[in-house]
C-alpha cells in the first residue's frame, strides 16, 4: 500500500502540525506530509514547515475574489501536493460543501472541546462560563457542518477551580498533541470505518 500524504491547514502557531510532524519522525505515523497551507502571511506554521523542509504555502483569504476561489485553490494546491487526508490543525476558517466534497471523509479536524458541546472558536471561554468540570478536545471527520462530523477519538480534562481561559488551554493542549497524532495513525493503518454519518468503528 503506498503512504498516505497529508495536507496540513492551520492559521497560527501550529503545535499540532508540530506533533504530527514529531509522530511521523518517530515513525508512529507511516505517512509523509506532501504540503501545509495557512490562510494568513504571519503564521508561525509557515516558518516552521519551511524550517522542516515542508513545502509551505500561504492562500491568503484576503487575496481571493470570493469563498468559493478561496477553496478552489486549496484544493488545487493539495491536488498537485498528492495529498491523500487533509487535517485541519487550527485552521480557523470555515469550510464549504465544495471543500468537503473534495475530499470526502479524508478531512480530520480537532476541536478543544467535548464536542457537541461548545463547538465554535471560543470554546474555552464558553466552558469557563457554563461551568462543567470537565472538558478535553475531539477529533473528528470533517463534514457540511461545524464541528459536526463524525467522532474518531476524544479525551478528557478537568476544569479546576480558579482556571483561566490560558491555563485550561494548556491543559487541553497537551491532550491534543497525544490525541490528533493517534487519530492519524488510525486513519493511516486503515483502522477507521465508518458506518454511517456518525458512527466511527476502529478496527483491532
Ligand atoms: C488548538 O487548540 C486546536 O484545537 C484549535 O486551535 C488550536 C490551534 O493550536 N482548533 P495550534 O496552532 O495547533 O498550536
Amino acid at each position: 500500500m503506498s503512504k498516505h500524504i497529508l495536507g496540513i491547514l492551520c492559521s497560527g502557531r501550529g503545535s499540532n502540525m508540530q506533533s504530527i510532524m514529531a509522530a511521523i519522525s518517530s515513525g508512529q505515523i507511516k505517512a509523509e506530509i506532501g504540503i501545509v497551507i495557512t490562510d494568513k502571511p504571519e503564521a508561525r506554521a509557515l516558518q516552521a514547515a519551511a524550517e522542516a523542509g515542508i513545502r509551505s504555502v500561504c492562500v491568503n483569504r484576503r487575496e481571493c475574489v470570493d469563498q468559493q476561489a478561496f477553496e478552489e485553490r486549496l484544493v488545487s494546491e493539495l491536488k498537485a501536493a498528492g495529498v491523500t487526508l487533509v487535517v485541519l490543525a487550527g485552521f480557523m476558517r470555515i469550510l464549504s460543501p465544495y471543500f468537503v466534497e473534495s475530499y470526502r471523509h479524508r478531512i480530520l479536524n480537532i476541536h478543544p472541546s467535548l464536542l457537541p458541546a461548545f463547538g465554535g472558536a471560543h470554546a474555552h471561554r464558553d466552558v469557563l462560563a457554563y461551568g462543567t468540570r470537565v472538558s478535553g478536545c475531539t477529533i473528528h471527520f470533517v463534514d457540511e457542518g461545524m464541528d459536526h462530523g463524525p467522532i474518531i477519538l476524544q479525551d478528557t480534562v478537568p476544569v479546576l477551580d480558579g482556571d483561566t481561559e490560558d491555563t485550561l488551554a494548556a491543559r487541553v493542549l497537551a491532550k491534543e498533541h497525544i490525541l490528533y497524532p493517534k487519530a492519524i495513525e488510525l486513519f493511516v493503518d486503515g483502522r477507521l470505518e465508518l458506518l454511517d454519518d456518525r458512527h466511527v468503528r476502529i478496527k483491532e
